[in-house]
């Protein structure tokens, strides 16, 4: 199980950055230790996954971008000192990744003792709510057939995907993340029975760059962030993973 109340910055490095010699530079300026209370994981590309561990200047965890499914891979990955695993990212999405294949490599996951970070957010937001009935096939379809003690396990990532990268038309306010958390466990607690779902890590994810912005999505209940563009500068990253510690 997770350790209940930790608070998680992840960096997501997507497909960034195009050299070794630069990802080998961003390892080595990180400044912040993972701590008893805040976990800081680094999800560079696969290719980068080996070096960049001998790399790191702190202490700090190692995620993937992805996992494939054959059937060796969960084992490759841990034997790297991979214990994170973000899935169905928008931009594997964009590549044709379904939900079906997120909730079966949620499994492979779980069945390895890697943590999965599992993407969920809808395309577009518009005024009559019609976003929730795409959010709610995405949780469906995405933790079908897992149980109450196994949500425990992963990490839910609210990551709408008009709010992440270049692209990005502003983030979500926090109220518009805090609402969605509670349809999110909404939908999960009618999917799992009548008992309430315990404790979820639900964290959000989309053009996080600043203090203000993590103290704002945390006063409203998030368990952490997923930082893309930000999280490749050092500087702008260290010291949000400072600023984490004091929240
Ligand atoms: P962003 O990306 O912070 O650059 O918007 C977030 C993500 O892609 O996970």
């Amino acid at each position: 199980m997770l350790v209940p109340d930790k608070k998680f910055i992840i960096g997501n490095w997507k497909g960034n950055p195009s050299h070794l010699s630069g990802a080998l530079e961003l390892a080595r300026a990180l400044g912040e230790n993972s701590s008893k209370t805040t976990e800081v994981v680094i999800c560079p590309p696969h290719v980068f996954l080996h070096p960049v561990q001998n790399a790191f200047a702190v202490s700090v965890s190692l995620g993937a971008q992805d996992i494939p499914t054959e059937k060796f891979s969960a084992e490759q990955l841990a034997s790297l000192g991979v214990r994170y695993v973000i899935l169905g990212h928008s931009s594997r999405r964009a590549l044709g990744e379904t939900d079906v294949q997120v909730n079966e490599k949620i499994r492979i996951c779980l069945d390895n003792n890697l943590v999965p970070i599992i993407c969920i957010g809808e395309n577009t937001r518009d005024t009559e709510g019609n976003y929730l009935k795409e959010l709610e096939a995405h949780i469906r379809a995405s933790f079908a057939g897992y149980t109450k003690s196994d949500l425990e396990h992963m990490i839910i990532a609210y990551e709408p995907v008009w709010a992440i990268g270049e692209q990005a038309t502003r983030e979500a306010s926090p109220e518009e993340f805090e609402s969605s958390m509670i349809f999110i466990k909404k939908v999960l607690n009618d999917m799992t029975g009548n008992s309430p779902v315990g404790k979820l890590t639900i964290i959000y994810g989309g053009s996080v760059s600043t203090d203000e912005q993590l103290a704002s999505y945390l006063t409203v209940g998030a368990c952490g962030v997923l930082i893309g563009r930000a999280s490749l500068d050092a500087t702008v990253f260290n010291a949000l993973c400072s600023r984490m510690k004091t929240l």
